[in-house]
């Protein structure tokens, strides 16, 4: 005969802890997945409960060589990953742990004086990490609510005449710098970074070559400036997440200065070169092409990662960034949505630089939208009338290179004529000549009213 079964809140309560110990289990062990194809830069791999974003470690069994990948996508049972650095090594064995964690930088004053990767490794043969990290920040976060941002009412000085005086940017503002190749971008903001009064400067070098990375490096970190300046950089060569990352590791580091109530200067060089790199990224994982081949989710991208740049509740992030622009002087879709996003646009022309007018800012074509509210009044009148100047003078540059033009005719012509070397002397600036905004406008007085 059989013994009776002890009750059931009995047995129950012997399953129940035996239960949970195999719980316990099987969250910490990792679920390994592997790599089922390679396809260009993308890895599809068989694992499971990964999220967006997600890094993963992938571990070579037999050589032990390990790399690091985030989860961009996912395609039928597979997920999408895409590298963080270099694939070579890389084998059919290959293993993908998922970490659970999101990319995270080290932050913290440390980070001053330094060039970093986009993977947060030194460039600079320094010791790593630093002395003076005071924690990590991830690399994907959001912008501050709208509402607990403070007003933008302060003006940043950039140390150029030409945009002091005519393109003056707040404190928080966000600022297009669109031109050609070649027509001074990287000289401009190499400039800008060393004779803008915001007390922490972090640079992107976004694609650019690897001997603009070392001239921008020597002419910034030998200079006082060095000690106040962070450089982020991922050359051409660089797998493309690494392009992408360095925008997004850059704005990170404002943001941790910016909550620790600095004013910071980031400047981003160039973020069509982000755009490009976006666009190898979305195709290569399958998503469709829109506008001139571009992955919807870039223009979702734009947005989010200019957003983040802007006041905060204390600090604040002002962001200028560079924007390749084309010779027939159209604007592609990328530079044309940034244009929209963006708080003000600063055009370089390649027809200034040809004359060798540098920094080459095409003054009446640019805009600054928040100058007005960040100028004393006289300041605004000022550059109201050098305007006029300068825009009545272009329209009778013709007549006046002909011969054609009669003195006396219209008092504002005249008075262009007269202060039109003068006005383009202000406008000129030798690189490395900081010019503060007091003097700036001062200048600009004495020119208006002379
Ligand atoms: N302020 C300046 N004074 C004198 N020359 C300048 C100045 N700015 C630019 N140049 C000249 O123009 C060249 C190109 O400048 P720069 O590298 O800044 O262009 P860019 O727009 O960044 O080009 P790319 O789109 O290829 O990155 C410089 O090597 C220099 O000869
Ligand atoms: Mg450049």
């Amino acid at each position: 005969m059989n013994t009776p079964l002890p009750p059931v809140d009995k047995r129950l309560s012997g399953i129940v802890p035996r239960l949970r110990e195999r719980l316990r289990e099987d969250g910490a062990r990792p679920r390994i997945g592997r790599v089922r194809r390679v396809v260009g830069v993308v890895i599809h791999a068989a694992v499971d409960e990964v999220r967006l974003g997600e890094i993963c470690d992938l571990v070579d069994p037999k050589t032990g060589r390990r790399a690091k990948a985030e989860v961009v996508g996912f395609s039928d049972e597979e997920a999408v990953l895409v590298p963080l650095g270099d694939l070579t090594g890389l084998s059919s064995l290959t293993e993908v742990v998922p970490t659970g964690k999101d990319l995270q930088i080290p932050v913290g004053p440390g980070l001053l004086g330094r060039v970093i990767s986009a993977l947060g490794e030194p460039l600079d043969n320094r010791p790593w990490p630093p002395e003076g990290i005071a924690g990590s920040y991830p690399v994907h976060a959001y912008p501050p609510p709208p509402l607990s941002r403070v007003l933008i009412s302060e003006p940043i000085q950039l140390g150029v005449r030409a945009l002091d005086g005519f393109l003056t940017c707040a404190r928080g503002q966000r600022m297009g710098i669109f031109g050609e190749p070649g027509v001074g971008k990287s000289v401009l903001l190499a400039d800008i970074v060393r004779g803008t009064d915001a007390d922490v400067a972090v640079v992107a070098l976004v694609g650019e070559r690897g001997r603009e990375v070392r001239e921008f490096v020597e002419r910034q970190l030998s200079s006082e400036g060095r000690a106040r300046t962070v450089i982020v950089a991922a050359t051409s060569d660089r797998p493309a997440i690494e392009r992408v990352k360095a925008a997004y590791v850059a704005t990170t580091i404002a943001e941790y200065f910016r909550d620790h109530g600095k004013h910071v200067l980031l400047a981003m060089d160039n973020i069509t070169r982000f755009a490009r790199a976006q666009r190898e990224i979305g195709l290569a994982s399958g998503e469709p092409p829109t506008r001139r081949g571009f992955p919807s989710s870039l223009f979702a991208a734009l947005p989010r990662l200019l957003e983040r740049s802007g006041p905060g509740e204390h600090g604040s992030i002002t962001g200028l960034y560079s924007v390749l622009t084309e010779g027939d002087g159209t604007l592609d879709p990328v530079a044309e949505e940034l244009q929209a996003l963006l708080d003000g646009h600063t055009f370089l022309s390649t027809d200034l630089a040809r004359r060798d007018h540098f920094p080459a800012i095409d003054v009446l074509r640019s805009r600054s939208r928040l100058m007005e509210s960040v100028v004393p009044p006289a300041h605004r009148a000022a550059a109201g009338k050098l305007r006029a100047l300068m825009a009545r003078h272009a329209d009778i540059e013709l007549l006046l290179r002909v011969g054609e033009y009669e003195k006396g005719a219209d008092p504002l012509a005249d008075e262009a004529i007269r202060k039109i070397d003068r006005i383009n002397d202000f406008l000129r600036q030798v690189p490395g000549t900081r010019v503060t905004l007091a003097q700036t406008q001062n200048q600009m007085q004495e020119i208006a009213d002379g």
